[in-house]
């Protein structure tokens, strides 16, 4: 999928489809204005007899439309103009290119960027376009031998900037949406893979194939036997009890000054979570292969960092495993030593996202980066507290947490701050061991971060929890989101924009 910008009036685009909004109830947005216009009132004649009246999700092709050169205009539905908030506007872009997809135009000139959004500018309408555009074409069929594609799909969108002036901005939005767009489609079409397929290797084969192809970027892989010499005794627990082994991916891109510290990214790799001895239920357990998540967005922003070639540091850490049962599993009481020197007393064997997790953060100190950011699928209890819309966050540095939020917002996947109080450090207390793996039936989400902040001492470090938010749930729509490739890329775009 291409995309582009450009200025000019509707009525004289050469183009296969030209695309307007109309507003609810039976409003004009300027382009449709425009171009009902120029064809002498064709198109407020067709809302005037009820073919379409501008509510939200309503699409209408005009083929032949009088003094217009393009071979359809498309009116889609965008509700009331007052309602036109970020969620909104994205299931506009949306339906409109479902609807085009569906068409025999395999491009078109989009004029749905002039809508206007509550506290939005233009450049984010832009990059959203692509991104929702991107997005909402998305499929994952690589495993089906009957494919869904349509005949002729589309494959260029050009949307359109109200000025000249805006074509620079407007080429770098879309310029940012596409790495984006890619970042996420890398990120789902890894975490949508299935645990038989996607193992430990799978990901250090990809991580691997991503380090030859861009000369700024390399990529090395720890075996158990070198992990075990450095005494990560915490991540191997939990691969004890895989036929599959356990792999610790590192992938460094340089593209800022030789001497600035990196900042780090840490994603959760469980290719499959079965709970290992401490079994989780049966329903649903086929989601756990998505406890590779944070591994996959990691990735998938690494991706469109080497894409956008930022200049600064990234390194990207994924301790990746199985979580499986067998008799040379973890059991619940083991006392294992972490990479750092601290006990830890497992008492439950499906607590293991931290377990790896911590020995990655210690490993990320010889970087002496100034930040680390670990994602990760870690809590059910994230998802009792949070639901699934914004990502859990927790920092033990306020204005990195900030910088998340914010990043979170301007990039519309956004996250919402939970407390990491010593309060409920407490509750990590282990009779056997410097600490236990859980912290009780209360906040689980909160004493998940506790346990990793005793591992994340040396740096500014923030805990993403992506339990809610990296898949849909269910029948019909399961999959991965590619959420928070969004956020992660807007920050690191924000931390090169505030370096310069
Ligand atoms: N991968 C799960 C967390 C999870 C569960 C994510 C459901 C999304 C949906 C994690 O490894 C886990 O099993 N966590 C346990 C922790 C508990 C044993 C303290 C949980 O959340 O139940
Ligand atoms: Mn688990
Ligand atoms: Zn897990």
């Amino acid at each position: 999928m291409k995309f582009a910008v450009k200025n000019g009036n509707p009525e004289k685009q050469r183009t296969a489809c030209v695309v307007v909004g109309i507003y609810e109830s039976r409003r004009l947005s300027p382009a449709a204005e425009q171009l009902d216009e120029a064809s002498g009132g064709e198109l407020s004649g067709i809302i005037r007899r009820g073919d379409m009246d501008g509510k939200l999700g309503q699409t209408l092709i005009l083929h032949a439309v009088k003094n217009v050169i393009c071979d359809r205009v498309l009116m889609v539905g965008c509700g009331r103009e007052r309602d036109l908030v970020d969620r909104r506007y994205r299931d506009i872009i949306a339906q409109a290119t479902t609807t085009l997809n569906n068409t025999g135009a395999t491009e078109a000139v989009s004029y749905l960027t002039e809508l206007t959004v509550r506290g939005r500018d233009d450049r984010w309408k832009l990059r959203q376009a692509v991104e929702a555009t991107g997005g909402s074409l998305y499929q994952f069929d690589a495993l089906k031998r009957e494919k869904d594609q349509p005949r002729r799909p589309l494959r260029k969108l050009t949307l359109s900037v109200p000025n000249r002036r805006d074509l620079p901005d407007g080429n770098r939005a879309v310029r940012e949406g596409a790495a984006i767009v890619e970042g996420m489609r890398t990120a789902r079409d890894l975490a949508n893979q299935p645990g038989n397929i996607c193992t430990p290797s799978y990901l250090a084969d990809y991580a691997t194939s991503m380090g030859k192809n861009h000369k700024s970027l390399s990529a090395r892989v720890l075996n158990e036997a070198s992990m075990a010499k450095l005494g990560m005794g915490s991540l191997l627990s939990v691969s004890a009890g895989s036929e599959q082994p356990a792999k610790l991916i590192v992938l460094e891109y340089r593209g800022g000054k030789k001497k600035q510290p990196p900042i780090v990214l840490v994603g959760k790799g469980v290719t499959f979570d079965s709970g290992g001895i401490s079994l989780k239920p049966g329903k649903g357990m086929d989601e756990m292969k998505f406890d590779m998540c944070g591994a996959a967005a990691v990735l998938g922003t690494m991706r469109a960092c080497v894409d956008l070639e930022l200049p600064l540091n990234l390194v990207v850490l994924v301790p990746t495993t199985e979580n499986m049962p067998d008799g040379r599993a973890t059991k619940p009481g083991d006392v294992v030593t972490s990479l750092s020197g601290q006990t830890i007393e497992i008492l439950n064997t499906d607590a293991e996202g931290r377990l790896i997790l911590c020995d990655a953060l210690t490993y990320a100190e010889r970087y002496e980066p100034t930040t680390v950011i670990d994602i990760a699928t870690l809590t059910g209890a994230c998802v009792a507290a949070l639901g699934k819309i914004p990502h859990g966050l927790f920092s033990n540095h306020e204005p990195l947490a900030n910088d998340l939020l914010a990043a979170g917002k301007a990039a519309a996947d956004r996250a919402w701050e939970l407390p990491l109080w010593d309060d409920y450090q407490d509750q990590l207390n282990s009779n056997f061991a410097d600490m236990a793996n859980i912290g009780g039936p209360y906040g689980g989400a909160i004493t998940a971060a506790c346990f990793l902040s005793r591992f994340a001492k040396k740096y500014h470090w923030a805990h993403l929890d992506i339990a809610g938010t990296a898949w849909i749930s269910g029948d019909t729509n399961k999959g991965a989101t590619g959420r928070p490739v969004p956020l992660l890329v807007q920050y690191l775009l924000d931390q090169v924009n505030t370096a310069t």
